[in-house]
């Protein structure tokens, strides 16, 4: 019986779990015996695994998080590192691996594919900037999460009719903050895609309070480009443009940064079904032989994309949607 060994790696994304549970328990079905590897890359590299059959992964596809645990493995990007990592395959007799996370992750993956590991990669992120699928599990919950923050931060804006600067995660895209801030009613977004100078911010938002609004949002992605010269090299990006409103134009700020809480919380529907997906064509890839690839989404259904092809982040950001939120938040 093959033995194929699944990790979890780089920042957790809510339906992981799905996605482990599913391939567990379809490679089952498929004759392929599932090994756990703990922390991802470092638990690779340490040999730390674990047997995993179908009841080990029964009530997880809630759950958020990974019940593999991650991390992000800087003795993977070794020389050393990669050398026990392949050793920890021969040990464990892996006859292949499942790695399911982000950008840096599936780099991983292709080069334990291109070192003679055969691999298959699943796209789990926040961020939404892997190239070559619509979608990474992760994306619709944070997205819900960011949403329902801000939801609630409007319910007290209002009510003190005052100007919020909520900071979303993604530090080179501007995914969560577009697609939060436009189902959120954000009257600004601001994203690392569209740079913007923070003076042109400022008079955006003493615009809109001239023309009768009482309250702003404004969403801004944790990587949004901001002049960081002079005292401000460790300020984050909510905080400058706060400072910026209150300093120069006298308005009364509050900032919000939505953080880790934007990672974590039990998985949407739509990333379960998505992570069920996903884990089931993983499995199913390696049995047909099909390894170096990635699941993808591809207008609904499921496909696989050559690893290689993961090279560089790819933006989902639609700057057509990015004008739709700025024109409908007049
Ligand atoms: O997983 C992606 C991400 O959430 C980014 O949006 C964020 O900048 C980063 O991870 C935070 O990473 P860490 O959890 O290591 O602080």
């Amino acid at each position: 019986m093959s033995r194929l060994g699944i990790l979890t790696s780089g920042g957790d994304a809510p339906g992981m779990n799905a996605a482990v549970r599913a391939a567990v328990r379809c490679a089952d079905g498929l004759g392929l015996q599932m090994v756990g590897i703990r922390q991802g890359y470092t638990g690779l590299i340490e040999g730390d695994v674990i047997d995993l059959d179908n009841r080990a992964v029964g009530g997880i596809i809630e759950r958020g998080g990974t019940i593999l645990r991650t991390a992000r493995s800087a003795a993977f990007l070794t020389e050393e590192g990669r050398r026990k990592a392949l050793a920890t395959v021969e040990t464990c007799r892996l006859d292949g691996l499942v790695v399911i996370g982000g950008n840096g992750s599936l780099r991983g993956a292709r080069w334990l594919h291109r070192a003679g590991v055969p691999t298959v990669g699943v796209p789990a992120s926040i961020d939404s900037d892997v190239s070559g699928t619509e979608m990474a599990i992760g994306v619709d919950t944070a997205l819900n999460t960011v949403v329902g923050c801000l939801d609630r931060l409007r319910d007290t804006a209002i009510s003190h009719e005052r100007v919020f600067i909520v900071e979303v995660m993604g530090r080179e895209s501007g995914y969560i903050a577009l697609m939060g801030g436009l189902a959120g009613g954000a009257e600004i977004i601001l994203i690392p895609e569209e740079p913007t100078s923070l003076q042109r911010v400022a008079s955006r938002v003493v615009e809109g309070l001239a023309s009768g609004k009482r309250h702003s949002i404004v969403v801004v992605a944790e990587g949004f480009p901001i002049e960081r010269r002079g005292g401000y090299e460790a300020v984050s990006a909510g905080r400058r443009i706060a400072d910026v409103l209150e300093a120069d134009r006298g308005l009364e700020t509050r900032l919000t940064i939505l953080g880790h809480l934007q990672r974590g919380g039990s998985p949407s529907a739509f990333d379960r079904i998505l992570a069920s997906r996903f884990g089931e064509a993983a499995v199913r890839y390696h049995a047909e032989g099909r390894t170096g690839e990635m699941t993808a989404l591809s207008c609904g259904d499921v496909t696989g994309i050559p690893l290689d092809e993961i090279e560089k982040p790819g933006s989902h950001v639609d700057l057509a949607l990015y004008r739709l939120a700025h024109t409908i938040a007049h």
